[in-house]
């Protein structure tokens, strides 16, 4: 695809901005520099954060797929945008969590850095304006966000995407914590892994220091924001040199 071929914004987000192509089934992707976080009231701009949200989406997409898990990813354009299939998202966040931090410490009381037994899988219903609350099953069959076999094959994908990136991670030390998948259906109805998978969307803690290498370095002023991503990046374009 050339330069001229990118046609139309079609969708800017809090951190991507979608393009459409000459192609209908397939939009661009490009990463921005803005940060935000509890629900877009804290904002910042980091230059070379889209870039390293880019390339770390792209491979993690690209090692999920070699393995067979069904992703809207195609390839990466540039460093700073990627190919996509088109998809219509589902109105829920699926996120596992392996350890407790965040959210979930808040909202039950419970100790933090607590290794869970089994991963545990949450919904969340996305909507800005409520907040993204959490939810149930019943809900999202109930008020028809996603059916039955949606929702089968939506957890089956997210444990398995769980498995393959604890080890993805594993061998270059480093912790998953937790993370956030969604997911979308093609025009030709399949259902697609969708959106990011990076240090926005999921907790990594570097397995010896357990320094925070993500987004809560942002979330809780830790600073040194872009050198964890750095370093998730560095480590990661290593992996099989
Ligand atoms: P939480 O502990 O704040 O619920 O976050 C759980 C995981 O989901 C964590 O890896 C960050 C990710 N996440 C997003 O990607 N987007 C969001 O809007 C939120 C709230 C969390
Ligand atoms: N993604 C949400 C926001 O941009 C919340 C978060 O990640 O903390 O506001």
């Amino acid at each position: 695809m050339s330069e001229s071929e990118e046609k139309s914004l079609l969708y800017e987000g809090k951190a991507k901005k979608l393009y459409s192509t000459d192609d209908p089934n397939v939009v661009l992707v490009e990463y921005k520099d803005s940060f935000t976080a509890f629900n877009g009231e804290k904002r910042a701009e980091m230059s070379g954060k889209g870039r390293l949200n880019n390339l770390i989406s792209s491979a993690i997409f690209e090692y999920l797929a070699k393995n067979g898990v069904p992703v809207h990813f195609i390839e990466r354009f540039d460093e700073l945008r990627q190919l996509a299939a088109r998809v219509r998202i589902f109105p829920l966040e699926v996120v596992v969590r392996n350890i407790t931090t965040g959210s979930i410490v808040k909202r039950l009381g419970i100790a933090e850095g607590m290794k869970l037994p089994r991963p545990l899988l949450e919904f969340y219903y996305k909507d800005d304006a409520l907040g993204d609350p959490l939810v149930t099953e019943d809900h999202a069959l109930l008020f028809e966000w996603a059916d039955e076999t949606d929702l089968k094959t939506i957890k089956e994908i997210t444990f398995r995407v769980n498995e393959l990136l604890k080890s993805l991670f594993d061998s270059i030390k480093i912790v998953l914590v937790d993370f956030k998948l969604e997911f979308g259906r093609d025009n030709d109805g399949k259902l697609l892994l969708a959106d990011e998978i990076s240090p926005d969307t999921c907790r990594f803690w570097d397995a010896l220091t357990g320094d925070r290498l993500d987004k809560d370095r942002f979330r809780k002023d830790l600073g040194n924001v872009l050198d964890a991503y750095e370093e998730i990046w560095r480590r990661l374009s290593r992996i099989g040199k």
